[in-house]
Protein backbone atom coordinates (compact mmCIF):
# COMPACT_ATOMS: atom_id res chain seq x y z
CA UNK A 1 0.00 0.00 0.00
CA UNK A 2 2.39 2.42 1.20
CA UNK A 3 4.88 3.74 -1.84
CA UNK A 4 8.22 6.07 -1.45
CA UNK A 5 9.13 7.58 1.64
CA UNK A 6 8.37 11.23 1.14
CA UNK A 7 9.94 12.84 3.89
CA UNK A 8 11.20 12.99 7.57
CA UNK A 9 10.26 15.27 10.04
CA UNK A 10 12.79 16.43 12.48
CA UNK A 11 11.73 19.01 15.35
CA UNK A 12 15.07 21.19 16.14
CA UNK A 13 15.51 23.77 18.98
CA UNK A 14 16.96 26.23 16.57
CA UNK A 15 15.71 26.53 13.13
CA UNK A 16 18.85 28.76 11.84
CA UNK A 17 21.28 26.41 13.56
CA UNK A 18 19.48 23.26 12.05
CA UNK A 19 19.56 24.31 8.76
CA UNK A 20 23.18 25.81 9.07
CA UNK A 21 24.49 22.27 9.93
CA UNK A 22 22.37 20.68 7.10
CA UNK A 23 23.93 23.01 4.52
CA UNK A 24 27.72 23.10 5.70
CA UNK A 25 28.33 19.70 7.70
CA UNK A 26 26.20 17.70 5.89
CA UNK A 27 26.51 19.58 2.11
CA UNK A 28 22.16 19.50 1.77
CA UNK A 29 20.34 21.96 -0.10
CA UNK A 30 18.05 23.82 2.14
CA UNK A 31 15.33 26.24 1.63
CA UNK A 32 14.64 29.16 3.21
CA UNK A 33 12.64 28.94 6.52
CA UNK A 34 8.85 28.87 5.62
CA UNK A 35 5.95 29.29 7.74
CA UNK A 36 2.83 27.52 7.66
CA UNK A 37 0.34 28.68 9.83
CA UNK A 38 -2.00 26.44 9.72
CA UNK A 39 -0.32 23.60 10.53
CA UNK A 40 1.55 26.23 13.09
CA UNK A 41 4.94 25.10 12.20
CA UNK A 42 7.96 27.24 10.48
CA UNK A 43 9.62 24.70 8.03
CA UNK A 44 13.14 24.04 6.50
CA UNK A 45 13.25 21.93 3.50
CA UNK A 46 16.09 19.57 2.85
CA UNK A 47 16.13 18.23 -0.33
CA UNK A 48 17.75 15.06 -0.96
CA UNK A 49 17.75 13.16 -4.41
CA UNK A 50 15.50 10.37 -3.20
CA UNK A 51 13.39 12.34 -0.32
CA UNK A 52 13.02 15.15 2.11
CA UNK A 53 13.80 16.13 5.66
CA UNK A 54 11.37 18.79 7.40
CA UNK A 55 13.54 20.57 9.79
CA UNK A 56 10.45 22.02 12.14
CA UNK A 57 10.52 25.07 14.36
CA UNK A 58 6.75 25.63 16.55
CA UNK A 59 5.37 28.87 14.92
CA UNK A 60 4.01 30.07 18.57
CA UNK A 61 3.55 28.30 22.01
CA UNK A 62 0.38 26.76 20.70
CA UNK A 63 2.09 25.03 17.82
CA UNK A 64 1.24 21.14 17.75
CA UNK A 65 5.16 20.64 17.70
CA UNK A 66 5.93 22.67 20.88
CA UNK A 67 4.91 19.84 23.55
CA UNK A 68 7.13 17.30 21.29
CA UNK A 69 9.78 20.34 21.94
CA UNK A 70 9.64 20.24 25.80
CA UNK A 71 9.57 16.72 25.96
CA UNK A 72 12.82 16.18 23.43
CA UNK A 73 14.29 20.15 23.99
CA UNK A 74 17.47 18.58 21.98
CA UNK A 75 15.25 18.03 19.34
CA UNK A 76 14.09 14.80 17.45
CA UNK A 77 12.94 12.53 14.54
CA UNK A 78 9.24 13.87 15.23
CA UNK A 79 7.11 11.51 12.33
CA UNK A 80 7.80 9.73 9.05
CA UNK A 81 5.82 10.39 5.84
CA UNK A 82 4.90 7.65 3.11
CA UNK A 83 3.58 8.17 -0.47
CA UNK A 84 -0.16 6.41 -0.89
CA UNK A 85 -1.81 6.72 -4.29
CA UNK A 86 -5.25 7.16 -2.26
CA UNK A 87 -5.71 8.64 0.90
CA UNK A 88 -9.18 7.01 1.91
CA UNK A 89 -8.53 3.85 0.74
CA UNK A 90 -5.22 3.68 2.72
CA UNK A 91 -7.28 4.80 5.90
CA UNK A 92 -10.49 2.44 5.36
CA UNK A 93 -7.54 -0.50 5.09
CA UNK A 94 -6.15 1.03 8.55
CA UNK A 95 -8.67 1.04 10.59
CA UNK A 96 -10.08 -2.21 9.30
CA UNK A 97 -6.56 -3.57 10.70
CA UNK A 98 -6.88 -1.56 13.49
CA UNK A 99 -4.84 0.91 13.50
CA UNK A 100 -5.85 4.38 15.21
CA UNK A 101 -6.09 6.99 12.26
CA UNK A 102 -5.63 10.69 14.88
CA UNK A 103 -8.03 13.59 14.90
CA UNK A 104 -11.61 12.91 13.28
CA UNK A 105 -10.21 10.41 10.40
CA UNK A 106 -10.72 12.91 7.89
CA UNK A 107 -7.92 13.55 5.68
CA UNK A 108 -6.84 16.82 6.02
CA UNK A 109 -4.49 19.38 3.89
CA UNK A 110 -0.58 18.23 4.87
CA UNK A 111 1.97 20.78 4.35
CA UNK A 112 2.48 19.79 0.72
CA UNK A 113 -1.25 20.55 -0.38
CA UNK A 114 -1.83 17.10 -0.16
CA UNK A 115 -4.44 15.12 1.87
CA UNK A 116 -2.93 13.44 4.26
CA UNK A 117 -3.91 11.59 7.68
CA UNK A 118 -1.54 10.53 11.27
CA UNK A 119 -1.28 7.33 12.15
CA UNK A 120 -0.86 6.82 15.68
CA UNK A 121 2.56 6.45 17.32
CA UNK A 122 1.51 3.14 19.49
CA UNK A 123 0.59 1.13 15.74
CA UNK A 124 3.94 1.45 14.42
CA UNK A 125 6.52 0.78 17.61
CA UNK A 126 6.78 4.60 18.83
CA UNK A 127 6.67 6.46 14.83
CA UNK A 128 3.99 8.94 14.22
CA UNK A 129 3.59 7.71 10.71
CA UNK A 130 2.09 10.38 8.02
CA UNK A 131 0.48 9.05 4.87
CA UNK A 132 0.35 11.27 2.41
CA UNK A 133 -1.61 11.33 -1.12
CA UNK A 134 0.46 12.28 -3.87
CO1 LIG B 1 5.06 15.68 7.47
Amino acid sequence: MIGKLNHVAIVVPDLEVAALSYSTVLGAEVSDPVDLPAHGVTTVFVSLPNSKIELLYPLNSSSPVQPFLDRNPGGGIHHICFEVEDIFYARDQLLKEGSTVLGDGEPKEGAHGKPVIFIHPKDFFGTLIELEQV
